[in-house]
């Protein structure tokens, strides 16, 4: 089953917003399989982010993910990658829709609380890059029948 890998940004812990975001995603049918509370360090942030290395807001985009905790999750369903990508928003809140993530609870671009993977290829690169195998956890849920084709 597909997974994607989900960040909750500095900005979501420090705005007490992990239940709410989560809430959200989970509701929608997506299984959390593995999660963390974690610092991320600036090696492991320019990993993540390597593909914004030399841009203008990169060095920002580095302190910003560095600052504080964050909550790394993996979630699992039928198209994940996609279904979170549309429930986060556009990157810019100023633009995101209404009844996104973004769109209805953050204004700046530089604080937008949430990062999902934005390919099937991301996601296998950055599912790895913070979880070891044995953190993601395969179980099933009862009502899952109730939730997939
Ligand atoms: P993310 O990777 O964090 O999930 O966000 P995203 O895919 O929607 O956006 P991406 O293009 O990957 O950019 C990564 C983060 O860099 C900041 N950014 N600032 N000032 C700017 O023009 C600008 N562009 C991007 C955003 O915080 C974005 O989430
Ligand atoms: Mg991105």
């Amino acid at each position: 089953m597909e997974k994607t890998l989900v960040l909750l940004k500095p900005d979501a812990i420090q705005r007490l917003l992990i239940g709410e975001i989560i809430s959200r995603l989970e509701s929608k049918g997506l299984k959390i399989v593995a999660t963390k509370l974690t610092v991320l360090n600036e090696k492991t942030a320019n990993q993540h982010y390597g593909e914004h290395i030399g841009k203008p807001f990169f060095d920002d985009l580095v302190s910003f993910i560095t600052s504080g905790p964050i909550l790394a999750m993996v979630l699992e369903g039928e198209n994940s990658v996609s279904i979170t990508r549309n429930m986060m928003g556009e990157t810019n809140p100023a633009s995101a829709n209404p009844g996104t993530i973004r769109g209805d609870l953050a204004l700046s671009i530089s604080h937008n609380l949430i990062h999902g993977s934005d390919s099937l290829e991301s996601a296998e690169k950055e599912i790895s890059l913070f979880f070891k195998k044995e953190e993601i956890i395969n179980y099933n849920l009862t009502i899952e029948n109730w939730i997939h084709d």
